[in-house]
Parts: structure tokens; sequence; C-alpha cells
């Protein structure tokens, strides 16, 4: 380090005093030329010793392992706090911390308190896929992240459904026991959620195709809407693209989407099939891998709360331009959903045709036992 400081000095010196080389018009002669160019190739070498040794230095130092968890405390607010550490520790002790209800008015406060947290975490599978989108490059081993996030999306799930419940336990609201809906028509949300897709679609293609619905259409069954929903607009949302984006030279003449309904004692399956081209047999693959995403576009205005972060509201309706594909979290986050669900989520590609997907989900009062929460 000495020496390098020494040498600085020395040429620095140098430096200005060859400088006066320059000054005037007189050109300066040929020594002070190749005096000049050796001085320069000094500096060079200088400055790679400098970046060399800064490098060295780095090398030495330990290496950061990035984990799943160091991504879930890796996002930042601006004021340099961990946003998603900072935010469940917070809520844990929020609620760890929360007196004893004794009466109606500790209960009033503490329903305050669950619903400011369920605001105040909304966004928070944006932020994670965001910053899951960001860092993936740097992370090597697929699975150790597979397995953390479905864990961590399935468990925010449960966490959510089970403080809606005790939310939704103070209302009135017909046909309702908490988040449970007694006679839930799968054709009728269905159709709903579908049209809200369309609309998506519409504001971002300027078209979009039409649903059909057949099969057991008129049954009813007790189930918990929000989940179902979030899946089945992950679903439409990537049919419809693949409609539109196959169809682009003759977008007035979109093929169908149909939806068929089954129903049994133990379970219902919903399947969506499309003419949106199917996959490629070299992707069909990864299509359920976290951040696949052909959109090619991380753009989408997903960080405003989007999809994921309404995950359990089943009031999210109306138009919402630019959600159409972004993230690469739609397929593989229904799965784990539908598995933490009892159930199951696959996929058939026919391959320049369209591709058929398959949801099947366990009844919450069926023959077998059904999810735990
Ligand atoms: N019905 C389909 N037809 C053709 N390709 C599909 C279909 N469904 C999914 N894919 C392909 O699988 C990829 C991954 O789908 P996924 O829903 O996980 O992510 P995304 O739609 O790209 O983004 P996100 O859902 O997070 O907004 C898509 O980018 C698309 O290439
Ligand atoms: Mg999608």
């Amino acid at each position: 380090m000495f020496v390098c400081r020494t040498t600085r000095v020395r040429v620095a010196t140098g430096w200005r005093l060859k400088g006066c080389a320059f000054h005037g018009s007189k050109p300066y002669s040929d020594d002070a030329y190749y005096e000049q160019k050796e001085i320069r190739q000094r500096m060079k070498c200088i400055t790679h010793f400098y970046n060399q040794s800064a490098i060295d230095h780095t090398i030495n130092k330990p290496s950061v392992r990035l984990t799943p968890g160091a991504i879930l405390y890796a996002g930042k607010n601006q004021d340099g706090t961990h946003i998603l550490h900072e935010m469940y520790i917070r809520a844990f002790n929020i609620l760890s911390e929360f007196p004893i209800i004794h009466n109606f008015e500790d209960d009033q406060n503490y329903c305050v308190t669950l619903r400011k947290l369920l605001d105040d975490h909304k966004d928070v599978v944006s932020l994670l896929a965001e910053g899951f989108c960001e860092s993936r490059k740097h992370i090597k081993d697929d699975s150790l992240i597979k397995i953390f996030l479905d864990k961590t999306l399935t468990s925010r799930l449960g966490i959510r459904l089970l403080a809606e419940h005790h939310l939704a336990m103070h209302e009135e609201k017909a046909n309702h026991v908490g988040i449970i809906n007694v006679n839930y028509s799968p054709q009728k949300h269905i159709e709903k959620k579908a049209e809200f897709v369309r609309n998506v679609c519409l504001a971002k293609y300027g078209a979009a195709p039409n649903v059909r619905m057949n099969g057991h259409l008129n049954v009813t069954f007790p189930y918990i809407a929000p989940p179902l929903e979030y899946i089945m607009g992950e679903i439409l949302k990537n049919s419809m693209r693949a409609t539109v984006e196959s169809h682009l030279d003759n977008l007035n003449h979109l093929p169908d989407i149909v939806i068929t309904i089954s129903n049994n004692d133990t379970d219902f399956v919903i399947r969506v099939s499309d003419r949106g081209g199917g996959i490629p047999v070299d992707l069909v693959q990864k299509v359920f891998d976290y951040s696949f995403t052909t959109s090619g576009t991380l753009t989408d205005d997903r960080v405003s709360g989007g999809l994921f972060g309404t995950i359990t509201q089943s009031n999210f309706t109306g138009p919402a331009p630019g959600l159409m594909a972004g993230y690469g979290f739609g397929l593989p986050c229904s799965r784990a959903f539908a598995h933490y669900l009892g159930g199951n989520l696959t996929l058939e590609s026919l391959q320049g045709i369209g591709t058929d997907v398959y949801l099947r989900l366990r009844h919450v009062d069926g023959k077998r036992e059904s999810f735990r929460i």
C-alpha cells in the first residue's frame, strides 16, 4: 500500500512537471512526446492495479449466500428498512401483544387492527414476485425457491383466509358462514370472473374472446370463493392472452374459450379449453416454474395491488388495464393454492391448437377429508 501511494505521488509530480510541455502554442519535442506516452502507460497500469486490488479485496470478503429468506428480507423501504421483514415482525408483535378480549368493544378494536393489517399486507406477494424476478439470475437452486415460495404463498393464503373469516363472522351476508358461501355456484362466479378478465383483455389488446360454459352448470355447494376465483382469473388471463396473441391477424373472429364444470361427491373439476395455439413442447415443462414467462415484459402494473394483492377480496371487479401477464407467477402460484386446497392443477397442451387446463378441487363438506387452513 505504501509503495502504491509513493508511486502515485511520484507520477503525479511527474505529470505536473511534464504538463508544462502542453502549455502555449509551441509543439513539444519527440522526447517530451515519448515521455508523456510512458507516463500515460504507467498511469494506466496503476489504474489497473487499483481496480485489480479492489477486486482482490472483494474476493477475500465472505460471499453473500442468497437464500429465499434473504429475498424475503431484501426488499427495502426508501428509508432503508426492510419492507417484508419489518411488516411481518410488526404484524406478529401487534397480534401477539393484543390484550385478551373481554368484551364487545375489545373485539371491535381487534377487528379494526386485523383489517388494517390485511390492508397493509395486500401488496406483499407482488413485492415478493417483483423481488424474485429481479434477483432470479443470482439464484442457482430453483427447487429451493419453489419450496420457499409455495410455502410462503400458501401460508399467507391460510392466514388471510383465517383473518377474513374472523371479520366476516361479524357481518350478516346472505348464504354465508364467515368466508364460506354455503350456496356457491361455480357457474355464476366463474361467469363474473370471466367478464372481469375480458375487460382486462379488452383494455390491453382491444379484443377478447367470448367464454362459453357447459357441464354441471346448475350445481351449488359450500365453498370459499376467493382462492378459487383467483385461480380462475389466472387461468383465464392466460387463455385469453394466448387466444388473442395467436390470432392477431384476425381479431374479429377469436375462437371461444370453453369452460366445463364437472361435479361429484368428493370433488369438482373445472376445465378451461382455449384455441390459443398451445405451448411449444420444449416450454411445457417450464410453465409451472416460478418466474417463467413468455410475456417478455415486466412492466405490468402488478405492484399496485393487482390480482395478487386482492387475493381474498371477492369484491374486486371492474376493468384493470395492464394485468394480463408479467411475472410468471400465475400458474405456479395457482397450482400451490390448488394443492393447499386439497386439489390439483394440470395442463395439457396441443401444440398448434390450444391448451386445456384442469383445476380439480375437493369439496369442503365432501366424502373425503377436506383441507386444513
Ligand atoms: N393457455 C395457455 N396457452 C398458451 N400458453 C400458456 C397458457 N397458459 C400459460 N401459458 C404459458 O405459460 C407461461 C407462464 O404462465 P404464468 O401464468 O405462470 O405466467 P404469465 O402469464 O407469463 O405471468 P403472470 O401470470 O404472473 O402475470 C406464460 O407466459 C405462457 O407462455
Ligand atoms: Mg398468467
